[in-house]
C-alpha cells in the first residue's frame, strides 16, 4: 500500500514518472495514488519513496525517515581499484568475524537487486567456526569416498587435478575458510539462474572492501547436492534450488599487485 502525505506532497510528479509499471497515478488535483485493484501488480521498488524531495510516500509501512540519506559514492578510480584487486583467496586465518561486521554484511544483502524484485532469496551464512568444520568434515568425506569409488571423475570432471591434493587430506573445498555463505533461490523465482550470483557478488565486493577475503566454491554447490546430511543441515525450504556459495573470512595472503588477466572480447 501507497500513501501520500498532502501537507508534505509538492505534486511534482517525480514519482509517478519514476513508477515502472505506471500504476501510480495522479487524481484530479495532481497528488499520486494507487489504485486499489493494482496494489498487487506493485513491485515494492520503492522508487517513488526513493525519488520524492519531501519524503511524502510511505510504501508498505516504510517511510522516508527509515532510510539512508544519499551521501558520495566512491570515486570511480576506488572502485576500479577494488574491482582489480579483489582477488579469489585460499588461504584464510582461522578466526571468526566480529559480529558487528557479520552484521554488517548480513545487513547488505537487501539491496541486492532481483529480476521482478522477487525478494524470496534465502540466505544461510555459517557464522561459527564449529559448523563450518561440521560442513568440512561431512563434505571432505563425501567427496573422498567418492574419488576413491572413482565415480567422481565422471560426475565432476573438473575435481581431477585436485585428486592428490583430496587423497592427502587437504581441504580443497573449502580452503580453511572460517565462513560461508550460501544463496538458494525459489525455483520459480522469474530470474532464479540470475538472482543468487548476483546478490552474492555485492557480498563479495563489500567483503573486500573491508580488508577481507573470499572465494566462489562451485565444489561446495555440487556437494549440497549430492549430499543429504548437507542439504538437510542447511535447512532451505522445499521448492528452493541451493545456487552459489562463497567462502569468506581474514585472508592469510598478502597480494603485492593487481593481476593482468587477458581482455574479453567486447563486440
Ligand atoms: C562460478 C565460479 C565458481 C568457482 N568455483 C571455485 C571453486 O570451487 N574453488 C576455487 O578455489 N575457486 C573457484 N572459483 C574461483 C575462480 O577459480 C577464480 O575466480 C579465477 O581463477 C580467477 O581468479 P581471481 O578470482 O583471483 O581473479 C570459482 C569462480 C566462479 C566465478
Amino acid at each position: 500500500m501507497i500513501t501520500v502525505n498532502k501537507e508534505k506532497c509538492l505534486r511534482c510528479g517525480k514519482c509517478t514518472g519514476d513508477c515502472i509499471i505506471k500504476i501510480l497515478r495522479k487524481d484530479e488535483q495532481g497528488y499520486p495514488f494507487l489504485a486499489e485493484k493494482y496494489e498487487k501488480s506493485c513491485l515494492d521498488c520503492q522508487h517513488c519513496l526513493a525519488i520524492c524531495p519531501t519524503g511524502a510516500l510511505t510504501c508498505n509501512g516504510v517511510s522516508a525517515d527509515q532510510c539512508e540519506p544519499i551521501k558520495p559514492l566512491p570515486d570511480p578510480e576506488d572502485m576500479l581499484a577494488l574491482l582489480r584487486q579483489r582477488r579469489s583467496v585460499r588461504k584464510y586465518k582461522w578466526e571468526s568475524l566480529q559480529p558487528e561486521i557479520l552484521e554488517k554484511l548480513k545487513g547488505s544483502l537487501a539491496w541486492t537487486p532481483t529480476g521482478c524484485n522477487d525478494h524470496r532469496l534465502i540466505f544461510r551464512v555459517i557464522d561459527t567456526k564449529e559448523e563450518m568444520l561440521f560442513y568440512r568434515e561431512e563434505t571432505n568425506r563425501m567427496i573422498l569416498k567418492l574419488v576413491n569409488t572413482g565415480i567422481m571423475k565422471w560426475i565432476y570432471p573438473a575435481i581431477n587435478r585436485f585428486l592428490e591434493s583430496i587423497k592427502n587430506g587437504e581441504d580443497v573445498i573449502y580452503r580453511g575458510a572460517p565462513h560461508m555463505i550460501v544463496a538458494a533461490t525459489p525455483k520459480n523465482a522469474p530470474c532464479a539462474g540470475a538472482d543468487p550470483w548476483i546478490a552474492l557478488s555485492y557480498f563479495d565486493l563489500l567483503l573486500q572492501s573491508y580488508g577481507l577475503g573470499s572465494c566462489w566454491c562451485g565444489f561446495a554447490v555440487h556437494a549440497f547436492k549430492w549430499n543429504r546430511t548437507l542439504k538437510k543441515k542447511l535447512n532451505f525450504p522445499k521448492g528452493y534450488k541451493i545456487a552459489a556459495v562463497l567462502l569468506f573470512g581474514k585472508p592469510d595472503v598478502e597480494y603485492c599487485r593487481a593481476t593482468k588477466p587477458e581482455n574479453f572480447k567486447i563486440l
